[in-house]
């Protein structure tokens, strides 16, 4: 029997996000185990930035739960993620654990191309912000395969499906979980189906979710994206990821060759200002601002 692990990205019991992970559960077309985890039970400290999860075993050096994140999301056979939008944007919940992403890469074995639906869920029709970007990059950067997504509207828990037109959206994502995926209809990045772009210039768009660029024209009333691999994908294969962390990998040679040159430049602004300090003198990483190099 296939494992599905349901991530909320909500703190609110039974809300929406809980239900519509449940719901889309509800209709798999086959026998499945639900395993649950919601975001926000999980002590997940911010990435230090040492990269040290690059090298050696793999495993990152804050002793929190965000391995225990990582080993639910590689025990899954499918992924099923809700989110609702928190001022615009994708619950923080999702980035907190996403920003601990280099260490993913070490599991990429265990990671990749599980295939996985997500969720934006919005209290304001139209204000969702960019929580369907936020929910594809958290999918795309566990490394799974995204089959389909969607922005649902509710704001009280259970008005979702309040709308019938939603427990369709979620019988819809359901089907494509194991089956067909299901494009989006609206122009997308033809690359990645990302539909969130960065005007450029002229004519000129950057996919917000795979990061490549290309041209944006308007033919017989409909917007036409054309989009070139770059040479640095984050990523469209398997490959992809290697190849990115061997070039972060091949970052500390650079680091270590540079920096004599480095350190006078940062050196030079140690003095400048007075920190503002919270209420407990040490960092949430363990490290005293005055002790800072
Ligand atoms: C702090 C906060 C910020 C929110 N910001 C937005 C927002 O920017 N846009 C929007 O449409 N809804 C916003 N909402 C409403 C939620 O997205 C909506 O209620 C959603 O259904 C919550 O999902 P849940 O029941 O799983 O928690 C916000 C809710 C809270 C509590």
């Amino acid at each position: 029997m296939k494992k599905v692990l349901g991530i909320v990205g909500s703190a609110r019991r039974l809300g929406n996000c809980e239900i519509m992970v449940k719901e889309v559960f509800r209709g798999l077309d086959q026998p499945c185990e639900l395993r649950l985890l919601r975001l926000t039970d999980f002590r997940i400290e911010p990435c230090r930035g040492c990269y040290a999860c690059l090298f050696k075993d793999g495993t990152c050096s804050i002793g929190d739960d965000c391995s225990v994140v990582v080993d639910a999301i590689a025990a899954a056979d499918a992924l099923i993620l809700a989110a609702p939008a928190y001022f615009l944007g994708a619950h923080s919940s999702l980035k907190r654990f996403l920003d601990r992403g280099l260490a993913f890469y070490s599991a990429l074995d265990r990671l990749w191309g599980k295939p996985a639906v997500g969720v934006a869920i919005a209290g304001v029709p139209g204000l969702e912000g960019s929580t369907l970007l936020g929910v594809e990059n958290f999918l795309k950067m566990v490394l799974a395969d995204v089959r389909q997504t969607r922005v649902v509207y509710g704001a009280m828990p259970g008005e979702i499906f309040l709308n019938e037109d939603n427990r369709a959206a979620a019988r819809s994502l359901a089907g494509s979980l194991f089956g067909t995926r299901v494009p989006k209809t609206a122009p997308c990045c033809p690359l990645c189906g990302g539909d969130t772009f960065r005007f450029l210039g002229p004519g000129r768009v950057r996919c917000m979710l795979c990061s490549n660029a290309g041209t944006i024209r308007m033919e017989n009333g409909t917007a036409v994206v054309e989009i070139e691999k770059s040479d640095h994908q984050l990523f469209l294969t398997r490959q992809d990821v290697l190849d990115h962390k061997a070039w972060l990998v091949g970052m500390k040679e650079r680091f270590m060759s540079l920096r004599k040159t480095l350190k006078p430049i940062t050196v030079d602004y140690r003095k400048e200002g007075s920190w503002v300090k919270p209420h407990q003198t040490t960092t949430s990483h363990g490290q005293n601002e005055d002790d800072a190099p």
